[in-house]
């Protein structure tokens, strides 16, 4: 288990959150993504992120120096990179023809025994599977942002998956310190099934001036004892990911619920994506 190899398919919000867990827990990561930006961001992410745990001693005090964890890192754009990787975690975008793409890829690039841990927010894990000729070796896993800091994850193992793929899935998670609760194959799985609907009404109350975002919120914390609101959430999720997740939701299940609302559309459109943009419902300049 110590030799390990981890590839992480898209250095976004939540790929380089993965790749940094995984690089904490002393296995050495190939990271690939199709885009230079990302890729340049995503070191520098992930070297001031371990440099602020480090300094506040989370999650794990005994953690190695930076610039060790940090040897262990491969940043790349060539899927090639990927031929002696025991595992690959994908997240690309929750968009049908990026996922497509990346199968298509990760089918040439990975040896046969690799086991591709599909991280989708909606997409079933069963319709990823498809893409490739091995759905016994396909597995899911929804991680929670930041993954460093949340142990807990929705892991979905299909029928078609072999015993040995699924054991396989169980120690790597225990090897990187995360909890899985087994839930079945839906679009949405639990959390998001539950989340993305909210966060669609949280934005359709600001939409119709019943409460300001602040004010929501505000509610959510003070009120029910949340640690975040639902809007500063969105805002951490990326509000294109947020997005993309209601219309998959949307697609997969009807109802008006999953309707995203006017005013997230018209915040990604503006590319007011959260965080990632320095401004979403909230602003982080
Ligand atoms: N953001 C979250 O909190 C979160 C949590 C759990 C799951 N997810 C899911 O994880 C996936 C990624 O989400 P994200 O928020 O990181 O998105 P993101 O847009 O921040 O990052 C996606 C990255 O993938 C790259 N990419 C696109 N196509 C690619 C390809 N074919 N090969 C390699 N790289 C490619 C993009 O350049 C981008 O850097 C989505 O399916 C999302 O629903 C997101």
């Amino acid at each position: 288990m110590s030799s390990l190899k981890i590839g992480v398919i898209g250095a976004g919000v939540i790929g380089r959150s993965i790749a940094e867990a995984v690089l904490g827990a002393g296995l050495p990561v190939t990271l690939v993504d199709v885009s230079e930006a990302a890729r340049t961001a995503s070191r520098a992410l992930i070297e001031t992120s371990l440099k602020a745990a480090r300094l506040f001693g989370l999650p794990n005090p005994s953690l190695p120096r930076t610039d060790q964890i940090l040897a262990n890192l491969t940043v790349t754009h060539d899927y090639a990179d990927l031929a002696d990787v025991d595992i690959v975690i994908e997240s690309v975008p929750e968009q049908w023809e990026a996922k497509r793409d990346a199968y298509v890829e990760l089918e040439r690039a990975c040896k046969d025994s690799c086991l591709y841990v599909a991280n989708p927010s909606v997409f079933p894990i069963a319709k990823i599977a498809a893409l490739t000729h091995r759905a016994d070796r396909v597995v899911g896993v929804h991680f929670m942002n930041p993954v460093p800091m949340k142990k807990t994850v929705e892991a979905i193992v299909n029928p078609a998956v072999s015993a040995q793929a699924s054991r396989r899935l169980f120690d790597f998670l225990d090897r990187i310190g995360m909890r899985a609760i087994v839930v079945k194959d839906a679009p949405g799985f639990v959390s998001n099934r539950i989340m993305m609907p909210v966060v669609n009404d949280a934005a359709q109350l600001v939409e119709d001036q019943v409460a300001t975002a602040h004010d929501v919120d505000a509610i959510f914390r003070e009120c029910f004892a949340h640690k975040m609101g639902p809007l500063e959430m969105a805002d951490l999720i990326g509000l294109d990911t947020v997005l993309y997740s209601l219309l998959r939701l949307y697609e997969e299940l009807g109802g008006d619920r999953y309707q995203p609302c006017r005013n997230l559309v018209e915040k990604v459109e503006s590319g007011k994506l959260g965080r990632k943009t320095g401004e979403g419902f909230f602003v982080y300049r």
